[in-house]
């Protein structure tokens, strides 16, 4: 019967989450039924939901209402009767949630996600969208991790908790690290669950409830393991453990009254050292181009979560290091205004020698095993023996890219590729995006 008073009031369908799998948000009035549905083969993910009032916006708000009224019942009723279901109805009701605010009208705002092996949303985009309650329970529905990092982005008023565990499974042989615990104050790592606290940090306000934050976790063979924040290159924790687990899965959760948003986007951390010729065979509006290509890289959004640190090299007739790697955080205002300042130099082309102080100074993250990448900014005319170089830095593991700058008849397209030895990494100033996005997929695919 309840359900023939469907949705009369305001639904609300927005999507909140830009690229990756949508989050739905639902909002309807008391006395009516909330019914959540997904398509065929899908199954329902509840991420949140409040039952009371905490806006005058909605359901005929009358003076007298309170706007700080929720049911603390109100994501575990939801979740009992939709979580894992294909399709659900929910009572906007007391009888349902309680009353946790006697003489207001209440709604009840649900949002939620369709998830499952149909899901071609989440097949399509490299991230997926998971939720957490206040329960402390673990959620070991992640892929087996490949490399040697865990990145992900989570939305939370505390206690953040990641496990990397031999086994996708709660067991007492694991690390536990916890971010933003004790109220958001601080953050440590562990060995067992709950267990003993082997590097503590202070950490105020690390993670928030309005925003993702992202995280990255590296560890190494010789047992060390780092906690960072993304596009940071130094990690806020670090402990190296003398008898390390093996890390294959990685589990989360929150708790401590706090739930929270997930993304797990494809995990990358990777240096990429951007080398620009600012010899006299580039013209000035070249140059700008170069730069402009620069500052698109660095803020495009495949790049963006994962753990990648940027530097720049300039060279002429020599090399030098205009920034290290790890010195700003990617395309903070720091690096945005450093590239935007680069001056134009002039001088000869020496593309070899800059190919080979890139390959032995750049400050690559080593201990762990991060990937490699350089791209190299030229025409492709040089006087030395590039070729020879980018055949060294590659073999020593630095993939390379090109991007095409220069008098555009003059450009040595044959020349560019020889330095990358791929004819699908040599790109041309318009191509920011793409070569960032082609380098994310070769360094982490
Ligand atoms: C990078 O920063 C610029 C300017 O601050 C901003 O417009 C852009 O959206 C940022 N990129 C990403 C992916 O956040």
């Amino acid at each position: 019967m309840l359900g023939k008073l469907l949705l009369t009031a305001a639904v609300v369908l927005a999507a909140i989450h830009g690229s990756s799998a949508q989050v739905e948000l639902l909002r309807v009035c008391e006395y009516q039924t909330m019914s959540i549905s997904c398509p065929a083969g899908q199954q329902i993910d509840i991420v949140s939901a409040l039952y009371g009032r905490t806006s005058a916006q909605f359901c005929n708000f009358a003076a007298g209402y309170s706007t700080d009224c929720r049911s603390t019942s109100s994501l575990a009723a939801v979740r009992t009767r939709c979580q894992g279901q294909p399709s659900c109805s929910v009572p906007v009701s007391n009888s349902v949630f309680g009353d946790p605010c006697d003489g207001t009208f209440k709604y009840l705002e649900v949002e939620f996600t369709c998830t499952g092996e149909e899901d071609v949303r989440d097949a399509t985009n490299a991230c997926k969208d998971r939720s957490t309650d206040t329960q402390y329970r673990y959620r070991w529905d992640l892929p087996k991790l490949t490399g040697n990092s865990f990145t992900f982005q989570v939305q939370a008023n505390n206690d953040v908790h990641v496990a990397l565990s031999p086994q996708a499974q709660h067991q007492s042989a694991m690390y536990e690290i916890v971010i933003g615990g004790w109220a958001n104050t601080q953050s440590v790592i562990r060995r067992t669950p709950q267990g003993k606290h082997h590097a503590t940090t202070s950490t105020r306000r690390v993670v928030s409830p309005t925003e993702y934050r992202a995280f990255w976790i590296t560890w190494s063979s010789d047992g060390t393991i780092g906690v960072g924040r993304g596009g940071e290159a130094q990690p806020f924790m670090q402990w190296t453990d003398p008898d390390p687990l093996l890390i294959q899965y990685a589990g989360y959760t929150t708790g401590w009254g706090s739930s929270g948003l997930w993304r797990f986007c494809e995990a990358c951390s990777a240096d990429i050292v951007l080398t620009l010729d600012l010899s006299w065979s580039i013209p000035q509006n070249q140059f700008q181009l170069a730069r402009d290509f620069m500052l698109e890289f660095i803020g495009c959004a495949a790049l963006q979560g994962h753990g990648i640190r940027v530097g720049v090299i300039l060279f002429n007739c020599s090399p030098w290091t205009y920034f290290d790697l790890g010195k700003y955080p990617l395309n903070s205002s720091g690096m945005q205004g450093a590239i935007h300042y680069m001056m134009y130099e002039g001088g000869e082309t020496r593309t070899g020698v800059a190919i080979r102080y890139m390959k032995d100074t750049s400050k690559f993250r080593d201990g762990v095993r991060v990937p490699r990448a350089a791209v190299v900014f030229t025409d492709g005319q040089a006087s030395d023996n590039y070729a020879y170089e980018a055949g060294e830095a590659r073999a020593a593991g630095i993939d390379l890219y090109a991007v095409g700058v220069g008098f555009p008849p003059l450009i040595d397209q044959a020349g560019l590729q020889m330095i990358t030895d791929h004819s699908d990494r040599v790109f041309d100033t318009t191509q920011a995006c793409m070569a960032a996005q082609k380098i994310v997929d070769d360094l982490c695919g």
